[in-house]
């Protein structure tokens, strides 16, 4: 069993060494988030708002399962990763067995449309919707009739170079931002109130053709929600 990891450097270690996705597909947005950024965010989950210690947690379309080990790594109860594809979910279960937190992890392959049931806690860095229009939406909409308190990537509303150079500055690693007003009407209107958003830089390498640098740098705008209604 893996002793709990506290500090944050420790933990964005150790999720450095969960692997990233063998064979992304573009269709599917297949890229891993970095280990600082899914570090940053399950600090501010765990020490900030209080929602991953000893809490159950799911995270949709969990990819090789960053976000769900970190979370496992950190204390959470219990968590469970979903995706529809079959290379990641293998890929989650194998990087679990290697870091420890096996018996805390639970891996189902499907759509995240097809998930029931009720968590504390919902992380998720969907896909975009960059490939297939209003897939983040999907997300967000199951996300929110799943979860109590959602943690939802988002493409970054703010995008202009001097806020990324904000953004690149030593210690600055999320700035708030107020929520694009698309997206708190949708969370509105599906039962959930936004407590906060941080935009953040996310730095992946090359993997895609339509990448056309060595490195693809961008914004994203974190979400942290909290549902206002009981679900359905
Ligand atoms: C941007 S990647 C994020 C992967 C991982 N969460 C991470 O942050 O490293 C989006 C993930 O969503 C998955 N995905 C896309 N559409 C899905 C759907 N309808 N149901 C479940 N998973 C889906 C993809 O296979 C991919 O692994």
């Amino acid at each position: 069993m893996q002793k709990r990891l506290v500090r944050k450097l420790d933990l964005e270690k150790a999720i450095s060494k969960i692997k990233p996705h063998p064979t992304p597909k573009a269709y599917l947005e297949q890229y891993t988030i970095p280990s600082e950024t899914a570090a940053e965010i399950l600090y501010i989950a765990a020490y900030t708002y209080n929602d991953i210690i000893g809490k159950t947690i799911a995270d949709l379309g969990c990819g090789t399962g960053r976000l769900a080990i970190g979370s496992a790594l950190i204390g959470a109860r219990e968590t469970f990763g979903v995706d529809i594809d079959r290379v990641a979910i293998k890929a989650a279960h194998k990087n679990a067995e290697k870091m420890n937190v096996k018996e805390k992890t639970h891996w189902i392959l499907a759509d995240v449309d097809v998930i029931q049931g009720s968590f504390d806690t919902v992380l998720q860095n969907p896909p975009f919707g960059v490939q297939r229009r209003g897939a983040d939406r999907r997300f967000l909409e199951k996300s929110l009739a799943l979860g109590h308190r959602i943690y939802s990537l988002h493409k970054g509303g703010k995008s202009n170079r001097d806020f990324i150079k904000r953004l690149r500055g030593r210690g600055t690693r999320f700035i708030p931002v107020p929520p694009s007003s698309f997206l708190k009407r949708f969370i509105e209107k599906h039962g959930g109130r936004i407590k906060a958003v941080y935009a953040m830089l996310m730095t992946i390498p090359h993997m895609f053709d339509f990448h056309r640098k060595r490195k693809h740098e961008f914004i994203v705008d974190l979400y942290i929600i909290e549902r206002s209604t009981p679900p359905d």
